[in-house]
């Protein structure tokens, strides 16, 4: 019997954290791998949702389960959201990119998303509470988007140490 693969998770400040992710063409057994192994590493580390830049890759991919059942398991291929709506409600939100910070994130309660499933078929689907702020949250890193950049000043302080660790891992890693 194999394990499955699991990824390392990849920290802020990585630059592949920022990029653009970009469009899956191909549903193959390979795109299968990748979902299964982020679903393993989402586990592993206990997050809710995973998308594929944290471990590295640049696809629009995201998997989560909100509810930690295990029905609830979703992976979105080339998701979009095609409209927010509904109550800005604050909510303290957390990133496996972010080992140890917490920070109440502002986010519209309702999103409609379309995605792709593992085969290629297409979905569309309206979102609202926890699972809606997962899809925002996870959507926002297939563009680059981060926990840091949505953070009131006041947590960005309040977490500044954390942060600044985070960077100095970061360069000590990079310098071997
Ligand atoms: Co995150």
């Amino acid at each position: 019997m194999t394990e499955p693969l699991q990824y390392d998770l990849t920290l802020y400040p990585s630059p592949v954290l920022r990029k653009q992710a970009e469009t899956v063409e191909i549903f193959d057994e390979h795109l299968r791998g990748i979902v299964e192994a982020m679903f393993h590493t989402m586990r592993d580390s206990k997050g809710v949702g995973l998308a594929a830049p944290q471990v590295g890759l640049k696809r629009r991919v995201l998997v989560m389960n909100h509810s930690t059942e295990e029905g609830d398991d979703r992976a979105m291929i080339n998701p979009e959201i095609l409209e927010r709506s509904g109550d800005l409600t604050l909510y303290e939100e957390g990133c496996l990119s972010f080992p140890g910070i917490y920070a109440e994130v502002q986010r519209p309660d309702v999103c409609r998303v379309k995605w792709q499933d593992l085969d290629g078929k297409e979905h569309e689907q309206t979102f609202e509470g926890f699972e809606s702020r997962v899809i925002q949250h996870e959507y926002d890193h297939l563009v680059g988007v981060l926990l840091v950049d949505r953070m009131s000043s006041a947590d960005k302080l309040r977490n500044k140490v954390a942060l600044e660790n985070l960077v100095y891992d970061y360069k000590a890693a990079q310098r071997g």
